[in-house]
């Protein structure tokens, strides 16, 4: 099995309940937080990409403050989970894409997002390799992932415990990002760091605010 049949299967048999399960390993409190966080950066973003949106559990904040949202994910069964929460907003859509090679042409979107897909992939560089191509130059990157960062042991625990015992197994290349490994991916990708904020009492999230590095990506053309 390809690296990428892996990880399709193993979330998209978790596409049903992927927002109870989610809720209940990390809790509400952590996601409000995000939520927070992510209304505050986009004011102003334009055209919005989203990969590995999953069943749109960011994806529904994101459309009240957009222009345009295109929510995409490798699993057709989380892009129909997604759906019923997106068909009601006329400025979004949702199609299956690969995060890895995507359909788009170059400098597309004003703004690319992604949450929790940089810390369940094989090779993170990548997946933001590809979201800088199709990046405008001027355009911005927020990425929001889970981590145990920062987590004292016995919480880190008790939140393994209640992933196990929902999902079974853990997720395929799942790890743990922390601020200065995920400034190093951006940066290997092309991008500079404007804000990087670890946010969370019990459960944490790397979130990231960055832009295109243009002189050094013109240089590698
Ligand atoms: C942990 S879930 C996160 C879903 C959602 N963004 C959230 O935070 O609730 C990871 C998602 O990334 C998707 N995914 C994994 N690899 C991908 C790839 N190469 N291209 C697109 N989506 C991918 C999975 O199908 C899954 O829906």
């Amino acid at each position: 099995m390809s690296g990428n049949e892996k990880v399709y299967k193993y979330w998209s048999k978790r596409s049903n309940t992927h927002d109870t399960v989610v809720l209940y390993i990390v809790g509400h409190t952590i996601n409000r937080e995000i939520e927070n966080w992510l209304i505050n950066q986009f004011n102003d973003t334009g055209v919005v990409l989203e990969l590995g949106c999953g069943s749109g559990l960011f994806s529904e904040i994101i459309a009240t403050v957009v222009k345009r949202l295109v929510a995409t994910d490798l699993s057709g069964e989380m892009i129909e989970q997604a759906n019923k929460k997106l068909s009601k907003f006329i400025n979004v859509e949702t199609r299956i894409e690969d995060s890895y090679k995507t359909s788009f042409d170059d400098n597309t979107f004003d703004t690319v997002f992604m949450a929790n897909l940089l810390h369940i992939v094989k090779n993170p560089v990548a997946i933001l390799m590809e979201a800088n191509r199709v990046l405008k130059d001027d355009g911005r990157i927020l990425t929001v992932d889970y981590t145990g960062y920062g987590m004292s042991f016995f919480k880190k625990l008790a939140l393994g415990f209640r992933y196990m015992k929902k999902w079974h197994s853990p997720a395929p290349y799942s790890k743990n990002l922390g601020p200065d490994e995920l400034t190093e991916i951006a940066q290997k990708a092309g991008f500079v760091t404007e804000n990087l904020k670890l946010i969370g009492e019990n459960t944490k999230a790397l979130c990231w605010k960055g832009g295109k590095n243009n002189e050094r990506n013109n240089l590698e053309k």
